[in-house]
């Protein structure tokens, strides 16, 4: 069974079967080539040609150590590992704990911030604030702090008590136009919330540097600086879900040298490994370790694979191809053109919002440019879904349409791609939205329903 799938529309229709990579490409059983433009689920940021490095590097480790723990014990791959992040991170920033993937490192870092609360006397701290339509895993802690409600309906109630607040979507709010304004209402929000909750009851705060779900959404100027004083005066600590965002994808190692603050955690996974292996993990700022190094804490939580060798090894041959391949310096040149190129898609009558930086771009699709009336319902899922998904799928781009909040494409290709790439990607949009916009000019119900598996 396919994650997050329709399966009897998967089975009736087909499932595409991507069999091999090259690249910025993925080839499915056929021989289609298509560009990889979501980098897998975000996380495939080297493409896929340094199978062969990363994949001897992971040979010899497994002919030497293929596994050892990290419960009590340690060994050389993660110790390394540990030591090279904390010299990419913020300031402050020095321990590090690893697990197997994002969803765990989210709930990792909760544990650790509920602990480390109770370590300061601060007993009846667990509660969370997160943001609407964001996205932080689906096991159950994590879904917790999830604030789409398709994903989180179904299983509630919800272990983990998190309150939601705004997410910084601009497009449609009533102070969007005016950045300081629009900050100011946020930061009121969460300050209200807090209020309303009551501080001492609050662990942690999570948000993403930029939100994936919703669709890139950027933080207005001040944001996070509003957050860290806001949590600061509140004793809650600040998380940083960077599960997409670490490792390039928005042109820097993490969140907080982009927008200028520190968290006091940082949750990591995806383009660690550049997806060549499962592993993620969570960076602690020395406030946060301090109290589980002098003995006022033991951290009780572990994962078999957690630091597993092989994924270590693999993690620091990704690290050292991105710094000597200048991957960082790709994404942050790149980042003109993606904007530049992205934005003459604005006279097609179907494109709202575009938004994004570094390789991490979306464009919200609207049935009116002047009212900024979104897609809906049935509309949404003839139009959006089949017309537009199909189209671009048949075109040869993998991206992903999403409208689990108001519909969006996202696209976010590997980071070691050429600039031309992203010429290529505009026209395939371009030819798709036009189609698409020439079919809601004409009311034309589409006949044909094609639902793709992203
Ligand atoms: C910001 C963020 N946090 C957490 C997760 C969960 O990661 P995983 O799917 O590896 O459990 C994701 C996955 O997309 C994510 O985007």
């Amino acid at each position: 069974m396919l994650h997050f799938s329709d399966m009897k529309s998967a089975m009736e229709e087909g499932i595409t079967i991507i069999e091999r990579g090259e690249g910025v490409h993925v080839f499915d059983d056929k021989g289609t080539r298509y560009i990889d433009g979501l980098s897998g689920l975000y996380c495939a940021s080297l493409g896929h040609s340094y199978g062969d490095e990363i994949g001897a590097a992971a040979h010899e480790q497994m002919k030497k150590l293929p596994y050892a723990t990290n419960w009590t014990v340690a060994h050389p791959p993660s110790i390394e590992l540990a030591e090279k992040i904390a010299s990419l991170a913020p300031d402050g920033m020095n321990k590090v704990y690893f697990t197997s993937g994002g969803s765990e490192s989210v709930e990792a870092a909760w544990k650790m911030a509920v602990q480390w609360q109770q370590a300061m006397g601060q007993e009846r701290r667990r509660k969370v604030i997160a943001r609407k339509n964001s996205y932080h895993g689906v096991t159950m802690g994590a879904l917790s702090f999830t604030g789409i409600p398709v994903c989180r309906t179904p299983f509630d109630p919800l272990g983990i008590p998190t309150v939601h607040v705004s997410n910084t979507s601009n497009y449609r709010h009533p102070h969007g136009e005016d950045e300081a304004a629009f900050c100011q209402s946020l930061l009121d929000e969460v300050e209200e919330t807090i209020e309303f909750e009551d501080p001492s009851t609050i662990a942690m705060m999570i948000a993403e540097p930029v939100q994936n779900a919703g669709g890139c959404l950027m933080p207005p100027a001040g944001y996070w600086q509003g957050l860290r004083e806001i949590c600061d005066r509140h004793g809650i600590l600040l998380c940083s879900d960077e599960v997409i965002c670490a490792y390039g994808r928005i042109g820097t190692w993490f969140g907080g040298q982009r927008f200028d603050y520190t968290p006091d955690l940082i949750t990591f996974a995806k383009g660690l490994t550049g997806a060549h292996f499962s592993m993620g993990g969570v960076l602690m700022h020395d406030k946060v370790a301090e109290p589980f190094f002098d003995g006022r804490a033991d951290y009780n939580n572990g994962y078999t694979f957690g630091g597993h060798p092989t994924g270590a090894v693999v993690a620091l041959k990704t690290i050292e191809i991105l710094e000597r391949e200048n991957v960082l310096g790709n994404v942050n040149s790149n980042h003109a053109v993606a904007e530049e190129a992205l934005n003459s898609l604005t006279d097609i009558p179907i494109v709202g919002q575009i938004r994004g930086t570094g390789h991490f771009w979306a464009i919200e699709v609207v049935r009116d440019q002047a009212t900024r009336e979104p897609f809906k319902g049935e509309e949404s899922e003839d139009l959006f879904k089949n017309v537009l998904s199909e189209a671009l799928w048949e075109r040869g781009l993998l991206c992903r349409l999403d409208d689990r909040s108001d519909p969006i494409i996202q696209i976010a290709p590997p980071l070691i791609a050429e600039p031309e790439l992203w010429g290529e990607i505009t026209s395939i949009l371009r030819e798709g939205l036009e189609l698409t916009a020439s079919m809601v000019k004409a009311g034309t119900p589409p006949h044909q329903s094609a639902t793709r598996p992203i």
